[in-house]
């Protein structure tokens, strides 16, 4: 899954060529926190590096590349003496990141934050510049990076975990401020018909799931399927059931084989800002594969997004059960 639009990822390799940044010295690592791979290049980003991921297609690309990768880098016991930080999606999580990169850091060492500048990264800049001097900075191909020094006392630790009602949620995570309004429609079509084995794709802080066991006892498994580390951590809290079962895939590559008797979903549509509905087709390739003839997938997805071609390649029956609240819900079966 390569980068698409991602400029910051270029500058942040041109400061270290350039001398802007010093590269690590002998066995020396650095952590990079939302690890990305970085250009190619004559410096050994791998031997560098240190890197933690917890979306599962970038870490197993990371891996595929031989760089370090885990899904949580213990920065307190390693304190290196360099922490990037690249951007995610979540403005919290970035502080989270860059909180928990200057705590871990030694005395002298530097912290980098690299983000593209239609990005937010100006306030980001200003945030931080609040709580540290700013060292320096490099702007290149519409992104900026910028370096702060350690010095001095370690800054309060952000509150990782939220509770929104009766769920675990955390920043970062899809609908982090609670059950997301597609997903709601599409557990209000959730009733005994659904039986047997059953997963859910993209099963993120594991709301489907939680519905799903509420308004069937006919199920006899449940498998969540998600890619974010985090999330499906947080569902481990909110479905708390002896049938479930939680497994870190990238549904576009790592697709489970089933055979389910159900599969429910609200498909991702996007990994960076840009919608890419082509996730969401895969996401129904994989659905199919993974249900035997005459077994059921029943989806919710925003009403604009062109799924009606792939669908019905794939399944033999399609139907649109709802159209509201700009969501359709659309069962179909193999
Ligand atoms: C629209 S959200 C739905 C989450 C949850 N099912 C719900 O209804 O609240 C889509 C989920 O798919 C996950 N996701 C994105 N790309 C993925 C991939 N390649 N493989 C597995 N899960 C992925 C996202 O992290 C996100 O949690």
């Amino acid at each position: 899954m390569a980068a698409k639009n991602q400029n910051f990822l270029d500058a942040l390799a041109l400061a270290f060529e350039r001398g802007e940044l010093p590269l690590s010295k002998n066995d020396e690592r650095y952590a990079m926190l939302e690890a990305q791979v970085l250009p190619r290049s004559d410096i050994e980003w791998q031997n560098m590096f240190e890197c933690e991921q917890g979306f599962r297609p970038l870490s197993v690309e990371l891996t595929k590349k031989n760089y370090q990768t885990t899904h949580q880098v213990d920065l307190s016991s390693s304190s290196p003496n360099g922490v990037v930080v690249l951007p995610s999606r979540s403005r919290v999580l970035n502080e989270i990141n860059i909180t928990r990169g200057w705590n871990g850091l030694r005395e002298g060492g530097f912290l980098v934050f690299a983000a593209d500048n239609k990005a937010g990264v100006k306030s980001l800049r200003k945030w931080v510049s609040s709580k540290a001097e700013i060292s320096g900075d490099f702007s290149k191909h519409h992104a900026v990076v910028f370096w702060v020094l350690k010095k001095g006392e370690n800054w309060p630790p952000h509150i990782e975990q939220t509770e929104t009602g009766k769920y675990q949620i955390g920043p970062g995570m899809f609908s982090a401020d609670g059950p997301d309004a597609g997903s709601v429609l599409l557990a209000s079509y959730f009733d005994q018909r659904i039986r047997g084995k059953v997963a859910d794709f993209g099963a993120g802080w594991g709301y489907l799931a939680g519905e799903l066991l509420e308004k069937s006892d006919r199920i006899d498994s449940i498998d969540l399927h998600e890619a974010n580390w985090s999330a499906l951590e947080a569902a481990k809290q909110n479905v708390k059931s002896d049938i479930a079962t939680f497994h870190w895939t990238d549904i576009v590559t790592e697709a489970p084989r089933g055979p389910f008797d159900w599969i429910v979903m609200n498909p991702p549509f996007h990994t960076n800002r840009a919608a890419e509905p082509e996730i969401g087709s895969k996401f129904i390739e994989a659905a199919a594969k993974a249900l035997p003839q005459g077994g059921r997938l029943l989806m919710v997805a925003n009403r604009n997004l062109p799924y009606e071609r792939t669908l019905s390649g794939v399944f033999r029956k399609v139907a649109q059960l709802a159209d509201s609240g700009g969501f359709k819900v659309i069962e179909a079966m193999r």
